[in-house]
């Protein structure tokens, strides 16, 4: 099934999509939540609801899958992206976002953009590294120095070439490229933790990831892998101890509510690729897959500006509401999370990866 042809010429064209705080994400699962499959084609043509991004004045809308509530600074730049899109192929195209993991979980999402049911999606690393080990370098603790030296290996096709096209032939999925998670940390409901001692018998969310599992056990907690939009209500609930993740997902998600001690152990720069559907690719006219490859460059290339400034705004944010920071020893969780990383990656291949990627780190910049 692909997404249905939206013709709505004359409909007012908005501004950027919202990028300040907002309130609680709505209905964390969206008003899609529970027709994936069956009611996807008749959530795509629905009318906007708050879990919508813009609906350009254009002749195709692309729909955008997105995990993260609107407040999240991804939303808005993937609202930007879909009106330099329709501004580009001049209204042949336009997108329209749907946020809060509306049109389905990553995991899913993934296999609706694969079918050509959805046109693109934000997916987390660790999720792609379930469908191909391929990705596993690119989600190791430790591959990444800071969100710059991930920056400067996304963009270098001699390292990301290849395994960016590696899911065309059989998946028929197109890594356009992606945004960064910045670096996770912890955060728990308990007191602060400033050593690995202070896990021991925690419940901490982590992602569906052997990696994730394997580095929270390392440091002491007990792994709970869980879906994203569930953990507000589990660390309410008391299911969770705590979870991890970046400044700006615990405050969007407002977490920090039910979480209130955030250690920063900086365990891992994550990353969220941008997947696209290869028969929309290569239906498209060239001019406008080429516009549409250009418009997400100017995307990207934008957003490690948009993050570091958000990361302060949501730490602001995070003291002005209680949060108690942690930043505790490098000696107490540094070296674990650095053998954790390495004793993942077993395949030469995946070594030769991990290996191009600190080379970039060690140019200094230079690449
Ligand atoms: C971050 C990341 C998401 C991911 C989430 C998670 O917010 O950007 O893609 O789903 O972490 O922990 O599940």
């Amino acid at each position: 099934m692909r997404a249905p042809v939206h013709r709505r010429r004359g409909a007012a064209r908005s501004g950027a999509g919202p990028r300040t705080p907002g309130g609680r994400a709505i209905d964390r699962r969206g008003f899609l939540a529970a027709v994936p499959a069956a009611g996807l084609g008749a959530a795509l043509l629905g009318g906007c609801t708050p879990s919508q991004g813009v609906m350009a004045d254009v002749d195709r809308v692309l729909s955008i899958s997105l995990g993260q509530a609107e407040s999240h600074p991804s939303y808005g730049s993937l609202v930007t992206f879909g009106e330099r899109i329709a501004e580009a192929t001049d209204g042949r195209y336009g997108a329209r976002v749907y946020a809060n993991n509306s049109l389905g979980d990553q995991q899913e999402t993934v296999q609706l953009v694969s079918d050509g049911a959805i046109d693109m999606a934000v997916i987390s690393g660790t999720q792609i590294e379930n469908s191909s080990p391929r990705f596993l370098p690119m989600n190791v603790p430790g591959a990444f120095d800071d969100i710059d030296h991930q920056n400067r290996v996304m963009l270098d096709e001699s390292i990301v070439g290849d395994l960016f096209a590696s899911l065309e032939p059989d998946m028929r999925l197109t890594v356009l490229g992606g945004y960064t998670q910045g670096g996770r940390h912890l955060y728990t409901v308990g007191g602060p933790i400033e050593s690995p001692e202070d896990l021991a018998g925690m419940k901490i969310r982590v992602q569906e990831s052997e990696i994730f599992l394997r580095l929270i056990r390392n440091i002491g907690g007990v792994p709970t892998p869980l879906a994203y939009s569930e953990v507000y209500t589990a660390l309410q609930a008391g299911v969770l101890d705590g979870a991890e993740n970046n400044e700006i997902s615990y405050v969007t998600q407002r977490h920090y509510e039910v979480a209130g001690h955030y250690t920063r152990t900086n365990h891992l720069v994550g990353f969220d690729f941008l997947l696209a559907s290869t028969d929309l690719l290569e239906e498209m006219e060239p001019r406008d897959e080429q516009a549409l490859r250009a418009a997400w460059e100017e995307t990207q290339s934008e957003f490690v500006e948009i993050w570091k400034q958000e990361t302060e705004a949501a730490t602001e944010e995070m003291l002005e509401n209680g949060v108690e920071i942690t930043d505790p020893d490098p000696e107490a969780f540094g070296p674990i999370i650095s053998e954790t990383g390495l004793s993942i990656l077993e395949d030469p291949e995946d070594l030769a990866l991990y290996e191009a990627i600190r080379a970039v780190a060690e140019d200094g910049g230079a690449s």
